[in-house]
């Protein structure tokens, strides 16, 4: 999808919802609109979410609300964001907009950042004297690194770029600053005719991509990075992670070299835009046999029958908004009401 002049080019969006949630109501599209003096303008302080809800039979139905709304609080947390809204609230506002925009399968996406009080402006580095802002806006958003990704795979680099180090911006928070780091990531790689980049971390470790997670296949054994490479905690790795253990797949957490990736028998990335998507080359040294893998394959075709409600997910991971329940028909005994479950939210597995 993205070639040298990628910059003219972007993800499919074919609808827009004309609403979004402010502070608790519903505002026109047209009136979501800050100061240019924001203090997130000048200084990157905000966090996001990035849900994406799926068409199913039940209707439309939201893939792992709860989990993608608590990295929201940590990401806010994380950053001393003290604000107002609970889980419930913002699960609720996340589901409403879904329904407000009337479309099959949409995106959402939750921000909370520092703005402006334009009666006591406060312009320096220090954010606490500048009132928080929370919106939830939601579009129809198409496959993340093009149509055909899904089937054939992505060609990708590996970056120049490091992720950050834990110490200097934390990966484990979902904030606009970090994305800084991946602007530079993706940058890069479409200039260089690729589709994506792969970052390292501070010590030369397989980090991730600009915008997703990413596994490989070592003879029947399913790796990723653990968080202490600079990874964001992704809610989809935690999915893949989850359907690997559901399948008998033998999936573990350890540092990977680059040159690891290229004798990967498959790689593939995980992302909530990106979905499962595979990767066929890295560097130009072609990955396995240069497509997608029988195991990225099964593995991929299990999260897309769990995103369509085709198949029995490990936990609670469809909210369905017309029904305005989550799915609690496993047996795990979760209730709509539980926790989000999340595998590796916060630590390692070893
Ligand atoms: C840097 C980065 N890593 C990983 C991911 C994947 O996370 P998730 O599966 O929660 O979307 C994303 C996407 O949100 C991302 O931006």
């Amino acid at each position: 999808m993205f070639s040298k002049d990628g910059n003219s080019k972007d993800v499919k969006t074919p609808r827009i919802c004309d609403v979004v949630w402010h502070n608790g109501e519903f505002i026109k599209w047209n009136d979501a609109r800050v100061h240019v003096m924001s203090h997130v303008l000048h200084y990157g302080s905000s966090v996001f979410e990035g849900i994406r809800c799926y068409s199913t039979k039940r209707g439309p139905a939201v893939f792992r609300l709860r989990e993608h709304i608590q990295r929201f609080l940590n990401s806010a947390k994380i950053y001393r964001m003290d604000h107002e809204w609970t889980l419930d609230q913002l699960c609720d506002a996340s589901v409403e907009i879904a329904r407000r925009g009337e479309m099959d399968q949409c995106y959402i996406r939750p921000i909370l950042f520092r703005s402006l009080d334009e009666e006591h402006p406060a312009f320096g580095v220090n954010p606490f004297p500048n009132p928080l802002a929370c919106y939830i806006g939601s579009w129809d958003w198409g496959k993340y690194l093009g149509d055909e990704a899904i089937e054939n795979g992505v060609d990708v680099c590996v970056s120049s770029w490091n992720r950050m180090t834990p110490n200097s911006l934390p990966a484990m928070a979902k904030s606009g600053a970090n994305y800084m780091n991946s602007q530079l990531i993706k940058m890069e790689a479409i200039m260089n005719g690729f589709s994506e980049g792969i970052a390292l971390d501070d010590r030369g470790y397989v980090s991730e991509g600009s915008g997703e997670n990413i596994f490989m296949v070592s003879g029947d054994t399913v790796l990723t990075p653990p968080l202490s490479s600079s990874i964001l905690p992704g809610i989809t790795r935690d999915s893949v992670i989850q359907i690997c253990e559901q399948l008998g797949i033998s999936i573990k957490e350890r540092t990977i070299q680059r040159a690891a990736l290229y004798l990967a028998d498959e790689l593939f990335f995980s992302g909530t835009a990106a979905e499962v998507t595979p990767i066929r080359s890295v560097d130009h040294i072609k990955v396995g046999a240069g497509g997608r893998g029988p195991i990225t394959k099964r593995i991929q075709q299990t999260f897309f029958e769990i995103t369509k409600g085709e198949r029995q997910a490990p936990g609670p991971w469809l909210t369905y908004i017309n029904e305005q329940k989550q799915d609690t028909s496993d047996n795990n005994g979760f209730s709509a009401e539980a926790e989000p479950v999340m595998t590796f939210q916060t630590a390692s597995l070893d």
